[in-house]
C-alpha cells in the first residue's frame, strides 16, 4: 500500500476509535449504568445482573420509598413522562436500560405515554446526556398490527414501535431487545435464539432479558441492532459478540432484517 494511503486509512481509523466505531460503548463493569423501571419484575434482575457484572447502578423509579435495592444502588426518582425528571436522574451516567412498561388499566399511563412518549423522553434525554449506549426492553410482536394484545391492551404493541422508532432516530447508540413471553424462570437454564424479522413466537425468562440488556451494554456488537429473544434448547450463551455479529444491524431508522 503507498505510504499516503496507508497514512490516510491510519487517519480514518483513528476518527473512527474516536466517534466509538469498533469500540466497546462502555467498558464492562465501569461506568454508573441507569435502569428505568428498575422496580419492575425484569428491571430488579437488570439491576441484580448490573451489580453482579461490577457496574455502579442508579434505580430509577416513580417511588423511591418502594425500596428493597441492595445497599450501594443510588435510587432517584423519575418518572418517564416527565422530561423535567430525567436530565438529573441521567446526570453523571454513561449508559441506560429501559424497562418500563404501561400498566393495564392506569389510562394516565397508558401504553402511549409510557411505551412510546416515555422511551422517547428517556431517548431523547439519554442522547442530551451523551450517553454511550441505551438498550431497550421492547417486546416480540410490535410489527404484528393484528396481534391480540393491541385489541386487549390499547395498541401496546403499535405503541412499543413507535417507542422504538424513537430511540433509533435520537442518534443515541442503541440496542433493541425484543423478548418474547416474559416468564420467571431462573437464568441461564437453556439456550437462548436471537432472531430478527420479528416473525417467531416463544418465550423467554425474565432473568435471560437481564443477562441479554447487559451483555449489550458492553459490546460493540449489538449497537444499532434490533433482535428478537427467546429461550432455547442447548446450553447457555458463551460467547455474546459471535451472537450479536451474527445479526445484521439496522438499516437508519428501520430493523434489521434477518440475515439469509
Ligand atoms: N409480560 C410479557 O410477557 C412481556 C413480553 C415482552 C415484553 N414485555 C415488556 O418487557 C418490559 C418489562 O416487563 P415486566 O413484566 O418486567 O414489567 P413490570 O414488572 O410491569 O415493570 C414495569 C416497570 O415500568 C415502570 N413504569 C411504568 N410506568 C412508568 C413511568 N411512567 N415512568 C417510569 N417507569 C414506569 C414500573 O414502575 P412502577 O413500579 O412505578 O409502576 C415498573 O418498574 C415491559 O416493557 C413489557 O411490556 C413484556
Amino acid at each position: 500500500m503507498p505510504l499516503r494511503l496507508r497514512r490516510l486509512t491510519a487517519l480514518l481509523c483513528l476518527l473512527l476509535g474516536a466517534l466509538g466505531g469498533g469500540l466497546p460503548a462502555v467498558a464492562a463493569g465501569t461506568g454508573l449504568v441507569a435502569v428505568a423501571g428498575a422496580d419492575g419484575r425484569t428491571g430488579r434482575l437488570i439491576v441484580r445482573e448490573l451489580l453482579a457484572a461490577g457496574y455502579p447502578v442508579r434505580a430509577l423509579v416513580r417511588d423511591p420509598a418502594g425500596g428493597g435495592f441492595a445497599d450501594g444502588v443510588d435510587v432517584v426518582q423519575a418518572d418517564a413522562r416527565e422530561p423535567d425528571s430525567l436530565e438529573p436522574a441521567l446526570a453523571g451516567a454513561t449508559a441506560l436500560i429501559i424497562a418500563i412498561g404501561a400498566v393495564p388499566g392506569d389510562g394516565a399511563n397508558a401504553p402511549e405515554q409510557v411505551d412510546y412518549r416515555g422511551v422517547q423522553n428517556l431517548a431523547t434525554a439519554a442522547a442530551a446526556a451523551k450517553l454511550g449506549q441505551v438498550v431497550l426492553v421492547s417486546s416480540a410482536g410490535v410489527t404484528r398490527d393484528d396481534h391480540p394484545l393491541n385489541r386487549l391492551f390499547g395498541n401496546v404493541l403499535q405503541w412499543k414501535a413507535r417507542g422504538e422508532e424513537a430511540l433509533r432516530a435520537s442518534g443515541v447508540p442503541y440496542t433493541i431487545v425484543r423478548p418474547g413471553g416474559l416468564t420467571d424462570a431462573d437464568a441461564g437454564a437453556g439456550g437462548i435464539r436471537l432472531g430478527q424479522g420479528d416473525a417467531g413466537t416463544g418465550f423467554i425468562p425474565r432473568a435471560d432479558v437481564a443477562r441479554i440488556t447487559v451483555a449489550a451494554l458492553a459490546e460493540p456488537s449489538a449497537r444499532g441492532r434490533t433482535f428478537e429473544a427467546y429461550a432455547a434448547g442447548g446450553p447457555p450463551p458463551a460467547d455474546w459478540a459471535k451472537k450479536f455479529n451474527a445479526l445484521a444491524v439496522d438499516a437508519a431508522g428501520t430493523p434489521g432484517e434477518s440475515k439469509p
